[in-house]
């Protein structure tokens, strides 16, 4: 049973003066940095630090930690501790808002009123507590703020913009993140607790708006924010207890320049991808778990017409596309008891649907199962489709295809008239001899039949070089029977938007609404823009 604390909440205005008094209390005591220092490493007496930086100031820091001997690199949440005294008001103050927080009005955002009514429970305990020296409150609130409107204990980790990726698998074992420097390494972050890993578990489906317990012991949704939630509950299904695994998403999407600018690919492949989009190519984008291929799809989708209609399904809605003429579908689950999936309504159910509103191109998410077999029967009605799939090759995503659960029979098989393999390499810069991780799309084919790749393109590992061969490329001889063009009036066009990829790298033309708006105004008038970009380029000194 929670005790409360004897203190009203509401009804603060007599106590006014009061605060005024406490006002150098408010001030927060924070420890030196070097004294926070200290602390880690006397835990991690045999790490050096290769690394810091903030993650929300002055509360927490990211220490990015190096064993001395091993190598193994470790990621230390350092966040301020609370003093016992702290401690102690923060649970106290945890206490009254968990019966003092009110559903927010239909008008308001949840976050922001949540965030606004837990600052004033602070502020209204803070004055009721008079003089409080040595407790900071700013560090508090910190706290509260975090475990209350906040992911909790993986607050810090959500704020790291180099976090791809947050998993953990269980008790005991640390939280694993995914860090685009430093990849797939452990936190300071253990849950020794069963309950307290149960708890975080249930509040983060709770954020998502969704159910976990006993009776639904899995998750899959979306956090505030847009983040990806997958996650069990107890040892229901997963034998270590609780897990959850979340995939952050990002305010800007990556778009094909920044993909270019990281290598991923080369201009001149973006601009045969772009050839390709626009001439409405069904393709899928393969590649293993994590390894880019929603942030290639959409990229990819990027570089479509505008007028182009879409409809995209997927689980978890993750694409982004600035399309006007675009439907974005979500299955739902259901939550029958009685083993009848009432109500539900499957990827299958939607792939289905979406021929309904005579979309030119139908996006599948990720195909798995038998939504698969909806979406070859959409593209041979003459459809555009695109999708992406978990494999590691063209053969591996193939047999996948054609093998149960998605079945698509052989014939079917090139009606998908592109894919793309995209792949987390490693690359070692020659200079410094340092390897970092990084992504490449490795290799592109256009199928031709159900066991006749065409390779149209091969990274190359040695040099870092996109290798590309069009002149064995069908797609290309249909879009120029299509356009009644010939071979040569085709490589013009690749090569004026070989040169418009290469100015908008080089201008760092990069975010997501740059984008759209250069390739909707190569569409208007490309001429116009084309000419423009050759005497920007001329006139850049060499
Ligand atoms: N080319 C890239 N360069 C750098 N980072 C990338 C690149 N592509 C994707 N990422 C980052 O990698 C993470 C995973 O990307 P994405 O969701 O596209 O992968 P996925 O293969 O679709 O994953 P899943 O198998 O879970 O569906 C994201 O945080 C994304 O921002
Ligand atoms: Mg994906």
């Amino acid at each position: 049973m929670i005790k409360l604390p004897s203190i009203r909440i509401k009804g603060i205005s007599m106590r006014r003066k009061r605060a005024r008094k406490t006002k150098e209390s408010i001030e927060s005591e924070i420890p030196p940095i070097e004294e926070r220092k200290a602390i880690v490493f006397k835990s991690y007496r045999d790490f050096k630090e290769v690394e810091s930086y903030p993650l929300y100031e002055p509360w927490a820091y990211a220490r990015i930690l190096q064993h001395k001997v091993t190598g193994e690199i470790l990621y230390y949440i350092d966040e301020i501790p609370l003093t016992p005294r702290e401690k102690q008001t923060y649970k106290q103050i945890m206490d009254i808002l968990y019966w003092e927080l009110e559903p927010p009005p239909s008008d308001k955002e949840v976050i922001p009123y949540f965030t606004a009514q837990a600052k004033r429970i602070v502020k209204t305990f803070q004055i009721r507590m008079g003089r409080t020296p040595g407790i900071s409150w700013g560090k508090i609130l910190y706290y509260v703020l975090r475990d209350s409107v906040g992911f909790g204990p993986i607050d810090p980790l959500m704020r790291d913009p180099f976090v791809e990726d947050i998993s953990c698998s269980g008790v005991r074992k640390p939280v694993y993140v995914w860090h685009t420097r430093y990849e797939y390494i452990p936190t300071s972050l253990v849950f020794q607790d069963e309950d307290e890993l149960d708890n975080l578990v249930v509040k983060l489906a709770h954020m998502a708006g969704k159910h976990i317990s006993v009776a639904f012991p899995v998750v899959d949704a979306i956090l505030p924010g847009g983040h990806r939630l997958a996650a069990t509950y107890r040892r229901e299904v997963s034998t270590s207890g609780s897990s959850f695994t979340i995939r952050k998403f990002r305010e800007e999407p990556l778009t094909i320049v920044d993909l270019l600018d990281f290598g991923t690919l080369s201009p001149r492949l973006a601009a045969y991808y772009w050839l390709l989009m626009e001439h409405k190519r069904p393709g899928m984008v393969m590649g293993v778990t994590g390894s880019g291929k929603t942030t290639t799809l959409n990229a990819l989708l990027t570089m479509l017409k505008p007028s182009v209609k879409v409809v995209t399904i997927e689980d978890t809605p993750e694409l982004r596309l600035p399309l006007e003429n675009w439907v974005q579908l979500t299955p739902r689950m259901s939550y029958g008891l009685s083993g009848e999936r009432i109500g539900e309504i499957t990827l299958f159910d939607l792939v289905k649907i979406s021929l309904r509103y005579r979309p030119d191109i139908i996006v599948v998410g990720e195909v798995r199962g038998e939504e698969a077999y909806v979406l070859f029967q959409a593209m041979a009605t003459g459809h555009g489709g695109m999708t992406t799939l978990h494999a590691e090759n063209i053969d591996a995503a193939v047999k996948r295809l054609t093998s149960p659960p998605m079945n698509i029979p052989k014939g079917y098989i090139p009606l998908m008239n592109f894919a793309a393999l995209i792949r987390r390499v490693e690359i070692v810069d020659s200079r410094t001899g340092r390897s970092t991780v990084t992504r490449r799309i490795t290799n592109t084919w256009e199928i031709a039949d159900y066991d006749n790749y065409i390779e149209i393109h091969k990274w190359n590992p040695r040099t870092d070089e996109h290798e590309i061969n069009l002149k064995a490329s069908k797609l290309l001889e249909l879009i120029t029977e299509l356009r009644g063009w010939d071979m040569d009036k085709i490589i013009e066009e690749l090569d004026r938007r070989t040169i418009i990829m290469e100015w908008m790298k080089l201008k760092r033309l990069r975010s997501y609404k740059e984008v759209a708006q250069i390739i909707r105004e190569y569409y208007l008038d490309s001429e116009r823009i084309y000419q423009k970009v050759v005497s920007e380029l001329k006139l850049r000194p060499a």
